[in-house]
């Protein structure tokens, strides 16, 4: 008996759209999703049976989609109503339509309302129902060219009117070409639109080819798959051509007499179904006591299976680990005829795992998988690219069988940001970019697609500050280091922040002066001050410059964070040191005394204002004489007196409380009518006491006070008012034997050194 040949062809098997849509069901199982599908996922009893059984459910309608549940929409697509149904009940679905499909879809959505649409397919196909949908005027669709005649003839448009003509993806080639022939004749404005999937013609193609050569042809695939029966079709023009589901149908089949067999396989026919098929064939035909060459059967099975790698392996496999696989990346994607050009393409779609491009100039569909469009971690496609954008892409692998050009913007940005990181190392030009990544001992930023390693030391952050902190934050750096060999290169933060900062600070202290008032930050404090941001430049306020009173600790009057403004005390342009105060002069007591305490105001207090003390003479507690001021005051007490002198220049107040009081009877009987009260005559300085009161007429107590008199003028006897040697005449405040009104000492006794005397 003749040996048969069994020869597969090339194309047999999955198509890139449908290998995706089983690949997004089965990716979806596999996470634990609930999964129905509108409709079988493909035209193949057995894989949706394999499906079924592992939980996927076929629905009719959305309104089956069980609660909970991710439907999945089908390659040849859905009609507009569906998704928009889809949308409106909010159920989480996946569009697996095949993007070819898809570009139909635009096609359609384009044109005016008043555009016949002529559809080249089977009109109760899902895929066409689909496209006229989308259809904005009326749309016609026609299988051959009598039914494309009818339609010309119905005189429904005007033939010389803008018409055009799209196709269903898996229409027959030779089918499109005769009716666009009559439709060029006719309709002299007809724009056509060969949509027509490259994987399918090329199929159909091939299936034509080989069944010329061949005695028999075989079509593996689904009976309800329109793209097998095409198959079936263009394969029996010239020889006997069966379709089978499964290799169990090979039994029927006489494979006498033939020395050549061909094999083929629908879009959605998947590989294992293919090898089985093959190695039953090849099982039987020997059984049958054909001799069948071994290494044929061998080779075909072999191809089988690369036919199921080729589509499912990615061009070029990343590996996670950083710089070394991003080499290799690149080198890998250089090999090849036609790798490594640059193209420039279109955004056609966009869908959560890829992006379609149409690239000008090629009959494959470009598309971008979402790991290739960016280096920067993104959540989806769209945070990249839009429909319409023009975009820059490496070619990594062309794939004439599934009609696909797979591309790569990430390695193109990588390429260009790579030029770029030199370049800007030699102009030491500033860059920007993301921390798209902490790693041990810095951080990753990433600009144009290329990533530097900045070492914690040069992120400009303090040594016990969390690297974290500059996660996802937009920085500037400088490159500071290139390795070209390993494409690495090292940036600093640090020297670009160091940079701005001095050149604020020049700009600021340039229109510093002293005696300025600005406006300023609280931006920490000690216990000596507070330290304030003046704008990129920091100055001081000494804590004796916060308040007017004495205070413990500046956060008394100013927290971290608090607007202030305040006066430029003193700049030292050596130490770039700036002194700064705060308190307001309107805010002093003593402006405050001179405002609203003049001399003959009756105070009622322990002191007159903060830090401001009112002597009262001995000779001024009491009518009568006193021995101390502790025979009839305590300290603590609180008292009415009335000011009678302030000398704003020795920052003195004198009270007095017998001025308050009516002297008693016998005292006025002793004092003669025409003698004028000490007080009111003249403080001691201002009038000698031996003219304004003799000792033995008025009493020196009477006179004056003692801080204000000297004594050998004023006080005639040691025990009664030793004052000169217990009031200096510096300090604001007599010592506690005195009597003052409050024992609190001057502010200035104990102000840190830089507070100026008051
Ligand atoms: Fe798409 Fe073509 Fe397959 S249209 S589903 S790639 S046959």
């Amino acid at each position: 008996m003749n040996s048969v040949e069994i020869k597969l062809a090339e194309t047999a098997g999955f198509c890139f759209g449908v290998d995706r849509a089983v690949k997004l069901v089965f990716e979806l199982v596999e996470k634990g999703e609930r999964v129905c599908t509108l409709g079988p996922i493909i035209h193949n009893a057995q894989l949706v049976s394999e499906l079924e059984n592992k939980g996927v459910k076929i629905i009719d309608s959305v309104s089956e989609c069980p609660e909970g549940y991710t439907l999945v929409v089908r390659t040849h697509g859905v009609e507009k109503q569906v998704i928009d149904e889809l949308e409106e009940k909010n159920i989480k679905y996946i569009n697996a339509t095949c993007p070819f499909v898809t570009k139909i879809h635009n096609i359609v959505k384009e044109q005016g309302e008043d555009v016949p649409v002529l559809i080249a397919g089977d009109k109760n196909h899902p895929e066409v129902l689909g496209i006229r949908s989308y259809c904005r005027g009326k749309s016609y669709v026609f299988k051959n060219e009598e039914e494309l005649d009818k339609i010309l003839q119905n005189g429904e448009f005007d033939k010389k009117d803008e018409i055009i003509c799209v196709s269903q993806t898996t229409f027959s080639q030779k089918e499109w070409k005769k009716c666009e022939k009559i439709l060029k004749k006719v309709c002299t404005n007809c724009k056509f639109f060969d949509t027509i999937c490259n994987a399918t013609s090329e199929r159909q193609e091939e299936a034509a080819k080989l069944s010329k050569e061949a005695d028999l042809m075989l079509i593996i695939g689904g009976r309800h798959s329109s793209n097998t029966c095409k198959l079936r079709d263009v394969s029996a023009e010239n020889c006997k051509s069966y379709l089978i589901e499964t290799a169990d149908e090979l039994k029927d089949i006489d494979f006498s007499g033939c020395r050549l067999v061909g094999v083929t396989a629908g879009a959605s026919t998947p590989s294992v179904i293919i090898k089985e098929v093959l190695k039953t064939m090849s099982e039987e035909i020997k059984e049958k006591e054909v001799e069948t060459t071994s290494a044929v059967a061998e080779e075909v099975v072999e191809t089988a299976e690369t036919a199921e790698t080729a589509a499912s392996k990615p061009a070029v496999e990343a590996s996670a680990d950083g710089e070394a696989s991003f080499e290799e990346l690149l080198n890998e994607s250089f090999k090849g005829n036609e790798t490594s050009k640059v193209v420039t393409g279109t955004v056609l779609s966009i869908t959560p795992t890829e992006v379609f491009v149409d690239v000008p100039g090629r009959k494959q569909t470009g598309v971008v998988a979402f790991e290739d469009l960016s280096a920067d971690p993104i959540e989806k496609c769209e945070d990249v690219v839009a429909v319409g954008d023009e975009i820059n892409l490496i070619i990594m692998k062309t794939d004439d069988n599934d009609g696909v050009l797979k591309l790569s913007k990430r390695l193109f940005d990588a390429s260009k940001g790579w030029n770029d990181i030199v370049a800007a190392k030699e102009s030491e030009e500033i860059l920007e970019g993301v921390v798209t990544q902490t790693i041990r001992g810095g951080v990753l930023v990433t600009t144009n697609g290329t990533r530097i390693f900045v070492p914690a030391s040069l992120t400009g952050l303090r040594r016990n500050e969390d690297l974290e902190t500059l996660k996802d934050k937009e920085v500037k750096f400088k490159v500071i280091d290139v390795n070209p060999a390993r494409r690495r290169a090292v940036g600093s933060i640090k020297v670009v922040a160091d940079a701005e900062r001095k050149e604020q600070e020049d700009a600021l202290w340039a229109t510093l002066e002293e005696g300025q008032k600005i406006t300023g930050t609280v931006k920490s404090l000690t216990s000596y001050g507070a330290f304030v941001d003046l704008g990129g430049i920091d100055g001081m306020i000494h804590i004796s410059e916060l308040s007017w009173s004495r205070i413990k600790h500046p956060s008394e009057v100013v927290n971290v964070g608090d607007t202030v403004e305040v006066t430029i005390k003193a700049l030292d342009e050596e130490t770039r040191k700036i002194s700064l105060g705060f308190k307001k002069i309107e805010d002093s007591p003593w402006e405050i005394m001179k405002r609203d305490y003049p001399v003959g105001t009756v105070v009622d207090a322990r002191n007159i204002l903060p830090t401001v003390d009112g002597l009262i003479h001995i000779s001024q507690i009491a009518h009568q004489r006193i021995n101390a001021p502790q025979d009839v005051l305590k300290v603590g007490d609180i008292v009415k007196a009335e000011i009678i002198d302030i000398d704003f220049d020795k920052k003195r107040v004198s009270l007095s409380i017998k001025s308050l009081i009516e002297p008693p009877e016998e005292l006025e009987e002793e004092a003669p009518a025409e003698e004028t009260p000490a007080e009111e005559a003249a403080p001691v300085e201002e009038a000698p006491a031996e003219e304004a009161a003799p000792a033995e007429e008025a009493p020196a107590e009477e006179a004056a006070p003692v801080e204000e008199a000297p004594a050998e003028e004023a006080a005639p006897a040691e025990e009664e008012a030793p004052a000169e040697e217990e009031a200096p005449a510096e300090e604001g405040a007599p010592a506690e034997e005195e009597a003052p009104i409050e024992e609190a000492a001057p502010a200035e006794e104990e102000a840190p050194a830089e507070e100026p005397a008051e």
